[in-house]
């Protein structure tokens, strides 16, 4: 694939909103945002304090309100003159965009919003339900963007770095597996992973980038592109230790989406369309309608697998040397009947959990 122009800097006077800050997604674009320097403005509601402070203290401006409340957004739009904006929010709160894009078509001068999206291209991928439901949504955003011709870019960053659990929304949140490896199918299906903080920072190479205007952005960093076996591989170099690997079917799965238990069966469902249907390699990117993160921006970086399973080892040692002991319970069933403490300890105790002699990858 060939790109045509030169990267152009990111400006540092855009002065960009984003929606959903404190959420998991966002709270990585708000940070890379700051970093960048320009005017940031945070719409928040009223959870989540702490992480709303943290991000007011490096120089964040926080307004208080709702997208769904067209008028009050139309308002904040002028009055701040706010250039970008960029939406994180939920799964289930998709279609809360609509209004948003009304308010910046009645202020008419946003120059790029870039809608919840961040992760597949929801035009190609057929997840089962319900995570159709979802994408069915997504579409519904996509197509009221480009009717009311609203300058966007769409970002497709595929799965974040972490152990794809198929039952757990935020898999980066969560330790790898320390007991067996779930692997979806023959396990030989490849994906592309990104760390949360090179989805903020990519993001916000292409916020201003003309080259992206009303494209898609599909992150596809070689490096890692890997399927469960390999995944798996690698972790267990980090854990010095080999651990048994259990099918979970195709039929497994679908039965999970169809439990229809909201967020999980989504995640099942998203989980079988990578894994077992291939939804991310699927289709070629042919840099008109189309561009790769890597050709666009080939002098950054992407964070390796190998460097993000690392983290999760420090996680769970600098857990371990806390003396006091809240009681985090794990998210996830591979963990069941241990804290995070414990999982902690047991690094620096036991070694069947951790060869802590570091191990080149
Ligand atoms: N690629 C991947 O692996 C991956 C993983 C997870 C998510 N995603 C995608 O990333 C996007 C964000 O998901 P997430 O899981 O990060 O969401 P999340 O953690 O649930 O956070 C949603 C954020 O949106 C805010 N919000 C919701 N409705 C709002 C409204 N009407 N007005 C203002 N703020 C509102 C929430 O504020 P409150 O705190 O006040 O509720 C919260 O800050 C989604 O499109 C999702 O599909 C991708």
């Amino acid at each position: 694939m060939t790109i045509a122009a030169a990267p152009q800097p990111v400006s540092a006077v855009s002065r960009t909103l984003i929606v959903g800050a404190t959420g998991f997604m966002g709270r990585f674009i708000a940070e890379a945002c700051l970093e960048t320097g320009r005017p940031t403005y945070l719409l928040v509601r009223s959870s989540k304090p702490q992480t709303i402070k943290a991000l007011q203290d490096k120089g964040a401006i926080i307004q208080l309100g709702s997208i769904k409340d067209q008028k009050f957004m139309e308002k904040l739009l002028k009055e701040h003159k706010i250039d970008v904006v960029i939406s994180a929010v939920g799964g289930e709160r998709i279609l809360d965009q609509l209004c948003l894009i009304d308010a910046m078509k009645a202020v008419g001068t946003i120059k790029r919003f870039l809608p919840s999206e961040f992760g597949h291209d929801i035009d190609r991928a057929d997840p089962v339900e319900p995570g159709l439901k979802m994408y069915k949504e997504k579409r519904m955003v996509r197509r009221a963007i480009e009717e009311k011709s609203i300058p966007f870019t769409y970002i497709c960053c595929n799965s974040i770095a972490a152990w794809p659990y198929h039952d757990n929304t935020h898999p980066s949140e969560v330790l790898p597996p320390l007991d067996r490896f779930q692997i979806y199918g023959d396990g030989s299906v490849k994906a592309y992973f990104v760390a949360g903080t090179d989805i903020g920072k990519l993001t916000m190479q292409a916020v201003d980038d003309e080259r992206t205007l009303n494209k898609s952005v599909h992150f596809r960093p070689a490096c890692n592109f890997l399927n469960m076996n390999e995944l798996a591989a690698l972790w267990e170099k980090k854990l010095g230790r080999t651990l048994p690997r259990q099918t979970i079917t195709e039929a497994h799965l679908l039965a999970a989406a169809a439990e229809n238990i909201i967020p999980r069966s989504i995640v099942a469902s998203l989980t079988h369309d990578i894994f077992i249907k291939g939804c991310q390699i699927n289709f070629t990117i042919d840099g008109n309608k189309d561009l790769e993160a890597t050709s666009l921006y080939p002098d950054i970086p992407f964070r390796s697998m190998a460097d993000c399973f690392d983290d999760f080892v420090t996680h769970a040692a600098q857990k371990s040397q806390q003396p006091q002991k809240p009681h985090y319970q794990c998210q996830n069933s591979h963990v069941d009947g241990k804290t995070v403490e414990d999982i902690g300890n047991y690094t620096v105790n036991h070694s069947i959990l951790f060869n802590y002699q570091p191990i080149e990858t």
